[in-house]
């Protein structure tokens, strides 16, 4: 074949030895083997079934037809209530526009804001796409850690440090994948003020924003903040929805209007009778509040379990559907844990490390299971480290 673009091949898959431990806990689960899967960020429930029968009954309808580029009207008035409630700050319909999933808003609000040759600040530890979403749009970027002794909060000294002249924005994950971090009121404010400050852009991943623990902080509602975020938000987490792909981005009016464009050159508009079904489950918040009771029960679950064990300490893990553990005293290498609880005990983590520096020597744990498994995977866990302190001593 004639030679693919660079910009094509440059999209290499991320994420290396981690998944790793993953697709192989994968394989021997599907081969019957008793594997708890703690690795996976996909819920382990349906859609509501109120969400369901509003696709059928649409699907049934005569919704088959191409929609408006930035969504239906429907669609962007409940995406934009939904933004205000998310961001503190009153959104109309002309400030948001209807992406295929978070991902997809990702990529338009990094093709949004960056030229070829720009370069950007990414907080980690952070979602496995955030590299490749930039390398699609020919920029570069920097990536500045959150510690772990500070609870996973990024720090301003770091990124001011990182700043470079052509860097024109900064992009944020809160309540975070892989930490659970939920940033703090003040730690954004001093992101704001960088911004503020540089004229830069802030992306805001906030697809995580109802499973946080306490209030959520969206920087977008800092002073001077709204004309210059990007907030990226999804169905896919919230609402139950991961296999719909449904999310948006909020913006200025002028940049949402320009974004438009890029629609008309990649998605042509979304499914008719799946936008329907998301406005009606965001107006009604089917599902909204149990999915978010269930992942904060599971979530109390595995932490008081974890918090009586020597040599495991919770860091960050205050939202999302994930819990991160430091498992350092136990086994420094990540990794090597990782291995070794799948190969001891059958339970597939991920190994820190494969999402950044900053979670090196801890493990990522899916909340995606019932309680009682949860509680089955920690007693494996506890058994475990204790085993494994013995067989190093
Ligand atoms: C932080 C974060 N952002 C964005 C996404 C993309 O979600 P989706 O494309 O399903 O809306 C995910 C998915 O796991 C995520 O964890």
């Amino acid at each position: 074949m004639p030679r693919p673009s660079s910009r094509i091949s440059g999209i290499v898959p991320s994420g290396k030895d981690g998944w790793e431990v993953h697709f192989a806990a994968w394989t021997r689960k599907e081969a019957g083997e008793d594997i708890i899967m703690l690795s996976v960020g996909d819920h382990d429930f349906d859609t509501p079934s109120q969400t369901i029968e509003a696709c059928v009954t649409a699907v049934r309808g005569s919704n088959h037809h191409y929609t408006p580029l930035p969504g239906l009207p429907r669609l962007r008035l409940a995406m934009a209530a939904a933004s205000s409630a998310c961001t503190g700050v009153e959104t109309t319909p002309d400030q948001v526009i209807a992406t295929p999933g978070g991902q997809a808003a990702l990529y338009a609000a990094v093709q949004a804001v960056l030229d070829q040759g720009d370069h950007a600040i990414v907080v980690a530890p952070y979602y496995a796409t955030y590299p490749n979403t930039f390398s699609a749009a020919g920029a570069s970027f920097t990536v500045v850690e959150t510690p772990a002794d500070d609870g996973f909060q990024p720090r301003a000294d770091m990124i001011r440090a990182a700043l470079k002249p052509n860097t024109r924005a900064i992009l944020i994950n809160t309540p975070n994948n892989p930490t659970g971090a939920v940033y703090s009121r003040e730690r954004l404010e001093q992101l704001a003020e960088i911004c503020r400050e540089h004229d830069l852009w802030l992306l805001s991943d906030e697809v995580y924003w109802t499973l946080g623990g306490g209030e959520h902080v969206s920087p977008r509602s800092l002073p001077g903040m709204a004309e210059r975020t990007l907030v990226i938000n999804s169905m896919s987490k919230s609402h139950g929805m991961t296999g719909w792909r449904m999310g948006w981005l909020t913006g200025p009016q002028d940049m949402i209007t320009l974004l438009i464009n890029l629609n008309l050159v990649t998605t042509y508009g979304l499914p008719a009778f799946i936008s329907i079904a998301c406005a009606e489950a965001l107006e009604n918040r089917y599902g909204v509040k149990e999915i978010a009771g269930r992942y904060a029960a599971r979530r109390t679950v595995l932490l008081d379990a974890v918090r009586g064990m020597n040599n495991v300490s919770v860091r960050g893990s205050e939202g999302g559907m994930y819990v991160m553990l430091d498992i350092s005293d136990v086994e420094p290498d990540d990794e090597k844990f990782a291995w070794a609880l799948l190969d001891q005990e059958k339970v597939g983590v991920m190994p820190g490390s494969s999402f950044g520096e900053a979670a090196a020597g801890h493990i990522r744990i899916s909340l995606c299971q019932p309680e009682a498994v949860l509680q089955e995977a920690a007693a494996r866990l506890r058994r475990f480290a204790s085993a494994y302190r013995r067989e190093a001593a």
